[in-house]
């Protein structure tokens, strides 16, 4: 039995490490020197604490790493208010829910069908909080919120909260244009869980500048952390609000918090400060670069007028090749790892059971220092397995053989 532990483990790696293109948008890998402090004493102890007043003992160096990582976000952000104790973008979510809703109110989000998250919803932790979603009106065309008739369903259903960000989020949501016509005690929260990376970075969008009350996010998509979440409010968010927040994350949502992913968290915050620049460019041309090559291959990448993606996104139609169900399987036997994805256009039965879109993010090979000329290498694979229909075993080898060439973690420090 210890054995199999050991080589389940062994095999998972080699498999993802080292042989796999993943362009799972959701995902990514530490850096080496995070991966090293990720396993420390810090993780089996506990701290929690209410603004600082630790409730157990032993906790001095706890608390020091926690206000440490707090303050690298603060200052980035140019804030008084971070707070990375939630376990999980989900968790932050929830946390701000906890904090400026009750049960029975509602919530305006971009909508499943339309990228939103299941925490955005009923189906999830909005519906543990009781809440109701109602779903803006999304423009199919632009794969985009659509402003005007997006401020009259608000004004209708008079919400507590609107949820900007997605998991499907190609483009910029239009944050300041529905801030500036809408009540102004309806919080603005976005969710920025996908494309952290790139905020942080001053790329893709500025939520605070244009008007967001909270960001939420995840700390290891683009942003390249350990899995945890984060809460920041904008410096001029009402103190106490800031602690509706903090009261929301203890003692109601959490109450441990997992000290030992801070010094991790902290290390890919400085590697983004030293680095990120140079990172999330490449993230955006990378993008761009693999859009463009399948295009030239023959397959249907969305919003081809609009430049495709200004994220790490890509999202391919795959209904003619069966589907993106049967798609990410395929393009797994050729160990090239990517999600299907529901389009706005799919029947619900379809979204449901097999839609018609792939997702694919290119954060975690650019951050293996892979370029266009391997997004056009990549695009080669998808027209050899889904079009050519050539030998699986054969693309297999050759992808293993790409993955191979990029066995360093870029845009970090030196262990
Ligand atoms: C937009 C969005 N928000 C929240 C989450 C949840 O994040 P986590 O998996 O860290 O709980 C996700 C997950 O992919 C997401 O896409």
């Amino acid at each position: 039995m210890l054995d199999e532990v050991i080589k389940i483990v062994e095999n998972h790696h080699k498999w993802r490490r080292k042989e796999c293109i993943n362009l799972i948008a959701s995902e990514s890998v530490m850096s080496p020197l995070a991966e090293k402090l990720f396993v420390s004493d810090f993780e089996g102890r506990y701290n929690e604490h209410t603004s600082g007043n630790c409730h157990y003992k032993g906790t001095k160096h706890s608390y020091e790493i926690e206000d440490l990582c707090n303050n690298i976000f603060r200052k980035k952000f140019n804030t008084r208010f971070a707070d990375t104790r939630p376990l999980s973008g989900g968790i932050a979510n929830l946390t701000v829910y906890a904090a400026f809703t009750k049960p029975g109110d509602i919530l305006v989000s971009p909508g499943i069908p339309n990228g939103a998250h299941i925490s955005h919803t009923r189906w999830g932790l909005a519906g543990v909080r009781g809440l109701k979603n109602v779903d803006m009106f999304f423009d199919k065309e632009k794969m985009n919120i659509d402003v005007e008739k997006t401020i009259e369903i608000i004004k209708r259903v008079n919400p507590k909260i609107v949820m900007f960000g997605a998991s499907m989020f190609l483009f910029p949501h239009p944050i300041r244009e529905i801030r500036e016509s809408i009540d102004e005690n309806i919080k603005i929260i976005y969710d920025s869980a996908h494309v952290f990376g790139l905020v942080y970075n001053e790329k893709f969008q500025k939520p605070f500048k244009e008007g967001a009350d909270i960001i939420t996010s995840s700390t290891h998509k683009t942003f390249q952390g350990p899995q945890g979440g984060i809460v920041i409010g904008n410096n001029n968010l009402d103190e106490k609000d800031w602690e509706k927040i903090e009261t929301a994350l203890f003692p109601k949502v959490m109450s441990n918090t997992h000290i030992h992913r801070f010094p991790a968290l902290s290390v890919t915050a400085l590697e983004m400060n030293e680095f990120g620049e140079e990172y999330s460019k490449q993230v955006m041309r990378n993008a761009k670069a693999l859009a463009r090559a399948l295009t030239d291959q023959g397959f249907e990448v969305l919003c081809p007028d609009l430049g495709f993606t200004e994220s790490h996104q890509v999202i391919v139609n795959v209904k003619e090749f069966g589907g993106g169900k049967i798609v990410a399987n395929t393009l797994e036997n050729c160990n090239i790892i990517c999600n299907k994805m529901a389009l706005p256009t799919d029947s619900p039965h379809d979204a449901l059971k097999n839609p018609s879109g792939i997702r694919l993010g290119v954060q975690e090979m650019t951050r293996f220092g892979m370029k266009e000329n391997e997004m056009k290498l990549i695009s080669s694979f998808f027209r050899d397995v889904l079009i050519d229909e050539k030998d699986v075993e054969k693309i297999k080898e050759e992808v293993t053989g790409l993955r191979k060439q990029f066995p360093q973690i870029k845009f970090c420090f030196k262990v």
